[in-house]
């Protein structure tokens, strides 16, 4: 019987195919893999092992940390800090780097990490996720600093998510299309089951919190009203719309059925930029949509080709179907329209 493709079979038959590639990648795949099954563990048990709820913590965005935000924090350094191929890491939850420790060997790679997207979800039993971009560290750096961090999303080597969801997902790109793996807890291996993701390029749904509509910038405005118009509106089509307040989730939608989502800047203080994570929301998210043909933009700049300034930088985000993408672009026009000067 063919049981499908494992995810540690796709990974080295990938390394096969690159010359002089030393297996430290490959690795280093199959540590964050290990990572996410035992934060999908985690949160599956949730409420069964007490850890649910706020631990009562902020993290340096300030805002109110959850259990289990720490522990899959946690979960990912003890998986990863130990294994000779990283240099250094850094989280949502951390406020700066984390050196490898010295009792252990550096290599040559960066990761950032969410270790647990979307986790004002976690209480209600909704989706959540983790999403990575892993780096390579500047030649000769052996204790990178912040700027070493502070690299464009066109330079990551890979990026990915595991969705925790009814199945448990992993969704990685190395720069070569995107597939998705499905976890079969009956061996604890992750198989095959999306190969070559693709968004749709066009659509007709739309995932923005809508609660936030008085403090948007104008072209996001025009665009969201356009698509409320449906038929009889610009776009002459019905719209429907989504909002799982878990970029994850939204991203995986997208990915298989096609979408456009936006999380922009806004009036509010402190939200000039939005609320998403350039390193280690937004870089992951578009290397990603990119890779399976979509398109990411701030509206005025290409997320990817955004210059790094702060590691807990945010950026306004729209991505998703290619078309939709664009006319939304569009409207950002010349800035004179009420859109913001950001990024
Ligand atoms: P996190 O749980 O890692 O802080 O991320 C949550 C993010 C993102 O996943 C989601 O799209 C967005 O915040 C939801 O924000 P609102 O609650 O403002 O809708
Ligand atoms: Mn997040
Ligand atoms: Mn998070």
């Amino acid at each position: 019987m063919d049981q499908g493709t494992t995810l540690t079979q796709f990974i080295i038959e990938e390394q096969r195919r690159i010359p002089g590639a030393t297996g430290d990648f490959t690795s280093l795949l199959n540590d964050i893999l290990t990572a996410c099954k035992k934060i999908s563990c985690a949160v599956n048990r949730g409420g069964l092992i007490g850890i649910l709820g706020s631990a009562e913590t902020e993290n340096v965005q300030g805002e109110t940390q959850k259990k289990l935000d720490i522990i899959s924090n946690d979960v990912m350094i003890e998986a990863l800090d130990w294994t000779g191929h990283l240099a250094g890491m850094a989280s949502e939850e951390m406020d700066d780097p984390l050196p490898i420790p010295d009792m252990y060997p550096k290599g040559k790679y960066l990761i950032l990490f969410d270790p647990l997207d979307g986790s004002s979800n976690i209480d209600v039993n909704l989706s959540v996720g983790t999403i990575f971009s892993v780096l390579r560290c500047p030649e000769g750096v052996e204790n990178p600093s912040v700027e070493d961090f502070l690299q464009p999303g066109t330079e990551q080597v890979c990026a990915g998510y595991a969705l925790y969801g009814p199945s448990t997902m992993l969704v990685l790109t190395t720069g070569h299309g995107v597939n998705g793996f499905t976890l079969d807890r009956s061996i604890g291996e992750f198989i095959l089951s999306h190969p070559d993701m693709k968004v749709p390029e066009t659509t007709r749904e739309f995932a923005i919190n809508m609660s936030n509509q008085r403090f948007w910038p104008a072209p996001i405005k025009r665009y969201v009203d356009e698509c409320l118009a449906g038929e009889h509106g610009a776009h002459n089509k019905n719209y429907n719309m989504r909002w799982v307040a878990s970029m994850v989730a939204e991203v995986h939608r997208i990915l298989t059925r096609g979408g456009i989502f936006m999380y922009p800047a806004d009036s509010r203080p402190g939200s000039e930029n939005g609320k998403l994570r350039l390193m280690y929301e937004a870089n992951p998210m578009s290397f990603i949509i990119e890779q399976a043909g979509g398109a990411s933009h701030t509206g005025r700049q290409r997320i990817m080709d955004v210059k790094p300034e702060g590691l807990h930088q945010r950026v306004p985000v729209i991505l998703g179907s290619r078309e939709e993408v664009e006319v939304v672009v569009g409207y950002h026009g010349d800035g004179k329209d009420g859109g913001r000067e950001v990024a």
